[in-house]
């Protein structure tokens, strides 16, 4: 594999460009937004420039790294020669399922399609493509170039080798991959999103506030960051509809998302990326001081 498309320059998708450059790769970063494309380069040039800092890479692999990155605001052009598309648009259902058709369509029949979906659904996403066997989940985690867990979920109709051959990829790009099966929320997210919808709840109930619950968490538990600003850097948006996949999904109250969670995504306070969530990150030096705390 040599030609990676990434779709979306959200959060998620800038790290996954930048890893997939950053090791030899030559990367196609597609986003409908030019202004997404333009803040997700800005924000791996500087990713590059905080690792150069710290002695980690040279300025030789920073200008690599960039000259391995193109970037494109159509996925027809964007995906022409990939070897595999990794797709990390917005977590929406119907978006995905209308992204992951046009894939099937205009890439070679070799591609492989992968998805970055916190929640939906593998074998939903797949069954929209003549190439069932060739989707799967690449769950990578937040901040890509920083966590080394992906998360591998094989679709109800994955093959074996494809599989295989995303474990042995993102072995070489330095990570650790862990294979799951495919039922809501995986294995990542039905776990620690029922924690922060709790944390959430907490505060709902005035049970304590927003820095005494990530206290508790944070010097309680060990956690490197309490659940409220762990969904402040997540976005509250992306917590919100993976709680609504699961909740969906299994049926069960208890992945029902807090009132105060969907009030806030609806009043546009979704975390970091909007300047406000459950802290606030309005100046963007507070916002960067609290990013280098967490990245040290
Ligand atoms: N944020 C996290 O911590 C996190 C962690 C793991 C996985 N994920 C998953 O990664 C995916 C992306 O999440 P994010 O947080 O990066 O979102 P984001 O909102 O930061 O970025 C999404 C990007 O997708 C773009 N987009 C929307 N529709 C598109 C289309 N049709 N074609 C191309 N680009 C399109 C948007 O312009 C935006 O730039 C979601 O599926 C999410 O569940 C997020």
């Amino acid at each position: 594999m040599k030609y990676i498309s990434v779709i979306g320059a959200g959060t998620m998708g800038n790290g996954i460009a930048h890893v997939f450059a950053q090791n030899g790769y030559l990367v196609n970063l597609i986003d409908i937004s030019s202004t997404s494309l333009e803040k997700g380069m800005a924000t791996i040039s500087k990713n590059l420039d905080r690792m150069i800092a710290k002695k980690k890479i040279t300025n030789a692999d920073k200008t690599n790294t960039l000259a391995n990155i193109t970037t494109y605001t159509t996925i027809t052009e964007g995906v022409k020669n990939a070897d595999l598309v990794i797709e990390a648009a917005t977590e929406n259902s119907a978006l995905k399922l209308k992204i992951f058709k046009e894939l099937d369509e205009v890439c070679q029949a070799s591609t492989i399609l992968a998805t970055n979906t916190s929640s939906i659904s593998i074998t939903q996403i797949a069954s929209v493509t003549e190439r069932q066997n060739k989707v799967i989940g690449m769950h990578f985690m937040n901040p890509v170039p920083i966590m080394s867990l992906v998360e591998i979920i094989r679709g109800y109709n994955t093959s074996d080798t494809v599989t295989e051959q995303i474990m042995e990829l993102s072995k070489k790009l330095g990570k650790t991959p862990t294979e799951v099966n495919d039922y809501p929320g995986f294995v990542a997210n039905r776990i620690l999103m029922p924690m922060i919808n709790e944390a959430i709840e907490t505060l709902y109930n005035g049970v304590a506030g927003v820095k005494e619950i990530d206290t508790v968490m944070k010097l309680g538990m060990a956690h490197p960051m309490g659940p409220l600003q762990l969904a402040d850097f997540i976005g509250l948006d992306v917590c919100l509809s993976i709680l609504n996949v699961m909740h969906d999904g299994f049926k069960n109250l208890k992945y029902a998302p807090c009132p105060l969670l969907v009030n806030m995504v609806m009043a546009k306070k979704l975390g970091v990326k909007s300047g406000e969530g459950f802290y606030d990150y309005s100046e963007s030096r507070k916002a960067e001081k609290v990013a280098q705390r967490f990245l040290k």
